[in-house]
């Protein structure tokens, strides 16, 4: 048995091999040009790669044009998009890491502000900018709040053309050398606005009953899986729970990982929110550290499913101490590894596993253990 802290032992889903379960959480940048990926996204993320993450996933990638978040979304809709993608993933690769997406559709969510510029709805000075709206898509004639644009609600042959948009995608996906791909299934966007009971009132095949409104992103899963080969893993991210006693609830979490996993998903990424209140948290209240690890807990117990948790994990203690109880398999990491885009190399050395640096990228390890044996640093009084 492996005595290397659980956060520093390899995970295998299907074809890849993650060489520790530390995972960076997909972050927008709001960044790219028509959907193109920049020299931002690549030192963005390329430096995580560097800092010793097991697996990085790129920020939420649109499968349709209109399916971006906002104007500085990267999409994966057009083929002259994967050759942005393919520099990341081949930088992840080549430095040890495994190299994941995640593609989604914005849905009601669509065409919104960057968060520095309101993080709301479109408005004058966005257009003033050249950010002009487009009609949002949902399950349902229902805007995301007064004030947000009115939404047309997809037709049964818009569905047929969605499901082969993400097909499309996902394959760019694998051509570009992506090992894992993540279906964004959260935070109020497209997928989760048809699970909600909150933002579906469908009365056709994709609304009404639990059955009917999991449709849509138990056909997605389908279909993507269907597209990319046998080795590389799939992964969704679901809003666990709305936060809103008539919402999405974590028992319908369990039933839906259970029929993802019949779908050809492997691993469950447990985030929350997004519809009743704020994305990553369930309506209210000052967000406390681990606070979504529960769900990852339940969904790994209740679904027999590998889970992911995100959430205000922070530090490598932290950390540890969820894969040690079994409440997951991956530690996602999103804002802390902004902070410390090395936090898993720093936490391989708090958790003592590696002792001289050698988890380093060669360029500076070598040089760091030297210094570290022979230097004595300043000591404030
Ligand atoms: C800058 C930024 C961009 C984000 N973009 C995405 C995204 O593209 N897709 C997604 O599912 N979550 C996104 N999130 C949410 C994070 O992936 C993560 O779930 C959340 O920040 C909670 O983890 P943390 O406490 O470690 O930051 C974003 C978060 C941040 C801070």
């Amino acid at each position: 048995m492996s005595t290397a802290p659980k956060l520093f032992q390899p995970f295998t889903l299907r074809g890849i091999v993650a060489k520790n379960r530390v995972v960076i959480s997909p972050m927008c940048q709001y960044s790219a040009h028509e959907g193109h990926l920049e020299d931002w996204h690549l030192v963005n993320l390329g430096r995580f790669a560097m800092g010793g993450a097991g697996i990085i996933i790129t920020e939420a990638t649109a499968v349709q044009k209109d399916g971006r978040i906002t104007h500085g979304c990267p999409g994966l809709w057009d083929d002259s998009q994967i050759i942005g993608h393919a520099r990341i993933a081949q930088f992840c690769r080549r430095n040890g890491a495994v190299a994941g997406i995640q593609l989604g559709h914005a849905g009601r969510k669509s065409g919104m502000q960057r968060p520095w510029y309101g993080n709301g709805p479109l408005n004058a000075d966005d257009f003033a900018r050249g950010d002009m709206p487009w009609p949002p898509v949902g399950p349902s004639a229902v805007p995301v709040a007064e004030g947000w644009p009115d939404v047309h609600a997809l037709s049964l042959p818009e569905i047929e053309t969605l499901l082969d948009c993400y097909a499309a995608a996902a394959r760019r996906a694998v051509a570009a050398g992506y090992q894992l791909i993540e279906i964004h299934g959260a935070h109020g966007y497209l997928v989760h606005s048809f699970l909600s009971p909150l933002s579906n009132f469908r009365t056709d095949a994709y609304g009404g009953s639990l059955e009917n409104r999991m449709r849509l992103a138990l056909d997605i899963a389908r279909t993507v899986r269907a597209a990319i080969p046998d080795e590389i893993a799939l992964s969704f991210r679901t809003s666990a729970v709305d936060g809103d006693e008539d919402g999405w609830q974590l028992s319908d979490t369990v039933v839906l990982a259970q029929q993802l996993k019949a779908c050809g998903v492997d691993l469950i990424d447990c985030s929350s929110g997004g519809i009743a209140g704020p994305a990553t948290s369930a309506r209210g209240g000052k967000r406390q550290p681990g606070f979504q690890v529960p769900f990852a807990e339940t969904v790994r117990a209740k679904a027999d499913m590998p889970t992911m948790a995100v959430g205000l994990i922070t530090h490598p203690q932290q950390a540890e101490a969820i894969l040690q109880a079994g409440h997951a398999d991956l530690i996602a990491i999103a804002r802390e590894a902004l902070v410390n885009p090395m936090w898993a190399l720093h936490a391989s050395q708090y958790l003592g596993h590696d002792t001289e640096f050698s988890d380093w990228p060669a360029q500076s390890g070598w040089w760091l253990n030297v210094r570290a044996g022979n230097s004595e640093f300043y000591q404030p009084d």
